[in-house]
């Protein structure tokens, strides 16, 4: 017999990304915790960004293979989910350079219209905050529409995963789980439908 979970069509695609290329990354980490807590309408796909060279515009209307599947997949996502450590105080590199290839040209930027969440983890105390508020600007001329709340920034990182890198501090998961459940229902309020 088939658990509900089967029976339910998945109504809703996200993408997520990670902007730390570490093996042991605990934003990875994150992506995977968010993984297991989604609502159960929701299909999560991971791109991996590791493999898109630095940006040059020269080569913005013939990008390299990688950046046109980041693009493809990005238009064809209901809804984006990124997850990042903070870099002196703002958005590491990898990740602006993703974003910056995707977002051209200009004309065809995927990134419009679509809600986005950020989710971050640092070994730090404020837990990312600085860089989410510089990628929220970055959101603003990309005319995305970020979640506002509930926000999900975990400090000192080490503390709350075990050595498989498993998210164990269950009030962090309990966090994260409504950020999801927020965000689907952000996602379906800017498509104009109650699921
Ligand atoms: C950091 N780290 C860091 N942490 C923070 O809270 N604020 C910051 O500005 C920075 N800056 C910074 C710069 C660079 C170049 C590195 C490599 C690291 C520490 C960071 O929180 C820590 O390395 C995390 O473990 C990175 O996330 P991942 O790789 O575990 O996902």
């Amino acid at each position: 017999m088939k658990n509900s979970g089967e029976i339910m069509a998945k109504q809703l695609k996200l993408l997520g990304f990670v902007g730390s290329l570490r093996k042991g990354s605990y934003n990875r980490a994150l992506m995977h915790a968010a993984q297991e807590l989604l609502p159960e309408s929701v299909e999560l796909e991971v791109f991996e960004i590791a493999e898109i060279p630095p940006f040059n515009q020269d080569f913005e209307l013939q990008p390299p293979q990688v950046v046109r599947e980041f693009k493809a997949k990005i238009r064809n996502a209901d809804v984006l989910l990124i997850a990042s450590p903070e870099y002196n105080y703002s958005v590491p590199g990898v990740l602006k350079n993703a974003i910056d290839w995707a977002s051209r040209p200009f004309a065809e930027n995927p990134f419009d219209d679509k809600p986005v969440a950020i989710i971050s983890a640092s070994v730090g105390m404020l837990g990312g905050a600085r860089m989410q508020y510089h990628l929220r600007q970055t959101f603003v001329y990309l005319n995305m529409h970020p979640l506002n709340r509930p926000e999900f920034m975990l400090s000192k990182a080490k503390d709350h995963f075990d050595n498989q890198g498993k998210l164990v501090d269950e009030e962090a998961r309990q966090r994260l789980k409504q950020l999801l459940e927020a965000l689907v229902q952000w996602t379906w309020k800017l498509k104009g439908k109650i699921p």
